[in-house]
């Protein structure tokens, strides 16, 4: 018998080493097919469909990641809009979103700041989950910004965020706030340079180098917003930060160096600390 388009499409992912050939091969047909409706194992494509999966296929083998491609993600609840100008929602990250909204339901936390709101999917994913809160997203990515107002807009939160273009490296970041928060929420670049030739294609070649390079030991970032958070935060309010692996130690003694007090850290199912959790007293 001859092999379906499915299985044809998984044997050429298996070739460049897809760790989820078949699920991948699914979403690329289903994208191709103008109705959703047919049996994708079993289906015979016209021929705009075939361009548009040849199309497609052609980019998964230079190694642009899926979601790029298809220009969403499935993160937490919801699907995001996203393009090379922003990072692709990583499923590790939704712990810090999971941490956030529990400690924000558990203190009746009621305004949240995001450093490095990217699509957006950590702030607006807290937002949606609880619906009294307000939030303020800061980038400076203009073209990230972008993306994320769509994604603010396809979820019906404009009226609850304000998204804003900003550099945390620079001087007169802090006059941008007229209010201080209850939590302040970051994934910050963490690669160390040196590391960033060494990533996956997927990951080097297309997510921006804005959202990855964290300096020389990757810790450019925490310093700047360990030493910046005590102004950000109210008396009694939450930092969570999303960290690489083995960064636990350092991340920690230097946001205790600037006066905050950590309060936990959650792991992966893989038991790598990814979040950790600080409180201004
Ligand atoms: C690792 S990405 C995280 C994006 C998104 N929050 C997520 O978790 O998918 C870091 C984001 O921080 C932004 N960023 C990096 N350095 C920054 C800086 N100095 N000031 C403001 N934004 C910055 C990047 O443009 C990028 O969107």
């Amino acid at each position: 018998m001859k092999d379906s388009i499915y299985q044809k499409v998984v044997a050429r992912l298996i070739k460049i080493g897809v760790s989820s050939p078949r699920l991948e091969a699914r979403l690329l047909i289903e994208d191709a097919l103008t109705n959703k409706e047919k049996n994708i194992f079993s289906v015979v494509l016209n021929d705009e469909e075939q361009k548009k999966l040849e199309e497609n296929l052609e980019k998964r083998l230079l190694h642009m990641p899926l979601d790029k491609i298809l220009q969403k993600k499935d993160f937490y609840k919801d699907t995001f809009i996203v393009s090379e100008d922003v990072l692709s929602p990583r499923p590790d990250t939704e712990i810090l979103v999971e941490e956030s909204i529990q400690t924000a339901k558990i203190h009746g936390l009621k305004s949240v700041l995001e450093l490095g709101v990217g699509s957006g999917c950590v702030l607006f994913s807290i937002l949606k989950e609880i619906t009294y809160i307000q939030g303020v997203g800061i980038d400076y990515s203009i073209k990230a910004l972008s993306v994320a107002r769509q994604n603010l807009q396809n979820l019906n939160l404009e009226t609850r965020c304000l998204l804003m273009e900003a550099d945390w490296f620079k001087d007169d970041f802090l006059k941008l706030f007229s209010q201080k928060f209850d939590m302040v929420v970051s994934n910050p670049p963490y690669i160390p340079t040196s590391d960033i030739s060494e990533l996956e294609p997927e990951v080097k070649n297309y997510d921006p180098m804005l959202a990855l390079d964290g300096g020389k030991d990757g810790l450019d970032s925490y310093k700047r917003i360990a030493f910046l958070l005590p102004n950000l935060l109210k008396s009694g309010g939450f930092g969570l930060f999303e960290i690489g692996q083995g960064q636990a130690l350092s991340v920690r003694k230097i946001f205790e160096q600037n006066g905050l007090k950590f309060v936990r850290s959650v792991s992966d199912l893989a038991g790598i600390e990814r979040v950790l959790v600080f409180q201004k007293l």
